[in-house]
């Protein structure tokens, strides 16, 4: 007899639960969340912008039913009192027509994204990138995690393998073995990923022993990469280009730092060729994010690709999120008109911004080097973006050999933590690899990544202290 008033029953809510669900990985960067909340702690961990660098801080709402205006504050603005002179805008030239408007924005748009903003966002890829070939197209994310999730949605069967940099950003592992796939390391040197190393991978490819077929596609971090801020020059990326020629493969090339990369010269320092423009064969599938050069909390990007495979990539996200936020597109493009015009973005805006970081990674390596023995690490050349991958010198540590290069780098973050500094282990980055180490070798591939986007100057100089006090006991140094 069925009940009206049934007693409770309790429910085992996993067995509701998909196998993508079930099998969900999280990001090992979340393990560093309670070491962060230690009073007191000094934070090199976390790499999330400086809000200082976001190019908006206010704004005034209009609320048409409540009858009234709301502002919402923003960093180191706290009243509409604060509100910059409202300035017309005057349409620069052509090709460059922004033209928010919320009577359209709030509406369905397409999947690809709004017109205007797409038209700019067009010209700005020719100008940036100049694409050597006709047939491309570009479609308006919510950021680049959005993007890399079409990607691995429209090109991956479960089981499927995926090439990866031998460490690589948690944010791409953790999603990737949530949807099945088998993430696989290709060696990494100071310029990126190695094209030798990825060559004899892939004619070396044993699909018994491997149980899977040949990989079709490699995910590269090329500019200030994350976690090891490698940006791989013009050369490296045509050595690579040509493998992936010979081996078919498809290039993603997620590049959220590509403007943050230091231009000595500022506007007058070109950014390095992107693997976009030297593609001819419409293998390159680009992902560009407004996280690092607006604000993440845009959640706003761009794919740009072969026409064939971006409407593939626009179809994944008819069904996921169906169209982009019109309120964050209509934000950036204000943003952006406020800059006047492409010249303005490309020659005031993202100079400024670069040159924000560029300061702070070139501060904290002169710090590391004043207060850090050298014996104990040993520092990168800078190339901006927000990480600096500081190799532990296991191979002097005084525990070497006795206990294996991971348990001293595990003791070593530890003492860290004691001295209240935080740094993010490089096993939190670490893809499954080919590559087979010794101990010896395994002691020379062990690194911190050390993010400068956040701490204030002052904390940075006490940070670099608190480390080289902590590596110095340690080393015994
Ligand atoms: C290499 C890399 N890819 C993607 C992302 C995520 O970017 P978005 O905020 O655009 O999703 C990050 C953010 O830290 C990143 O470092």
């Amino acid at each position: 007899m069925l009940s009206h008033y049934p007693a409770p029953v309790a429910v085992d809510f996993t067995q509701y639960l998909s196998r993508e669900a079930a099998g969900r990985v999280r990001s090992q960067l979340k393990e560093l969340k309670p070491y962060s909340e230690i009073p007191g702690m000094i934070s090199f961990g976390v790499g999330v912008p400086h809000p200082s660098t976001w190019p908006l801080n206010g704004m005034t709402l209009s609320i048409p039913f409540a009858g009234k205006s709301v502002f919402v504050p923003g960093y180191e603005s706290r009243t509409p009192d604060s509100l910059l002179p409202l300035e017309t805008y005057e349409h620069p030239s052509k090709g460059e027509a922004l033209v928010p408007d919320l009577s359209d924005e709030l509406q369905y748009s397409s999947t690809y994204g709004t017109k205007h903003f797409n038209a700019w966002w067009k010209e700005h890829v020719r100008r940036t990138h100049a694409p050597r070939y006709d047939d491309w197209e570009v479609l308006c994310t919510a950021g680049n995690t959005d993007g890399m999730d079409a990607v691995m949605r429209t090109c991956f069967d479960r089981g499927d393998y995926m090439l990866v940099e031998e460490f690589a950003y948690p944010g791409l592992l953790s999603p990737a073995a949530s949807l099945g796939l088998r993430c696989l390391g290709v060696p990494l040197d100071k310029h990126g990923m190695d094209p030798e190393a990825l060559d004899n991978l892939m004619a070396g490819w044993d699909e018994a022993a491997r149980g899977g077929p040949r990989p079709k596609l490699v995910v590269v971090v090329p500019t200030c990469s994350n976690p090891a801020g490698v940006t791989m020059p013009e050369e490296r990326k045509r050595d690579l280009y040509s493998v992936c020629q010979r081996w078919n493969l498809l290039i993603v090339e997620d590049d959220p730092y590509c403007f943050l990369q230091i231009r000595p010269d500022g506007a007058d320092s070109p950014i390095v060729p992107t693997f976009l423009s030297i593609d001819t064969d419409g293998r390159v599938i680009r992902i560009d994010s407004f996280s690092k050069i607006v604000a993440p909390g845009s959640r706003v990007g761009f794919i740009t690709g072969h026409k064939f495979l971006v409407e593939k990539l626009m179809n994944s996200r008819e069904s996921a999120t169906q169209c982009p936020s019109g309120i964050s597109i209509a934000t950036i493009t204000a943003i952006l008109r406020a800059w006047g015009s492409h010249e303005g973005f490309e020659l005031n805006y993202l100079p400024h911004i670069s040159a924000i970081y560029g300061k702070r990674c070139l501060s904290l390596i002169s710090l590391l080097q004043r207060y850090i023995p050298q014996d104990c690490i040993e520092l990168p050349s800078p190339s901006g973006g927000m990480f600096l991958w500081v190799r532990l010198k296991i191979e002097n540590h005084p525990d070497f050999p006795s206990k294996t290069p991971e348990d001293i780098s595990n003791q070593v973050f530890h003492s860290l933590v004691k001295e209240k500094v935080l740094v993010a282990p490089s096993v939190y980055f670490k893809a499954p690899s080919t590559t087979m180490f010794n101990s010896e070798e395994e002691a020379r591939n062990i690194f911190v990544r050390l993010s400068f986007s956040l701490p204030p100057p002052e904390q940075m100089e006490e940070g670099a202290k608190r480390m080289g006090r902590a590596l110095a006991a340690e080393w015994g140094a």
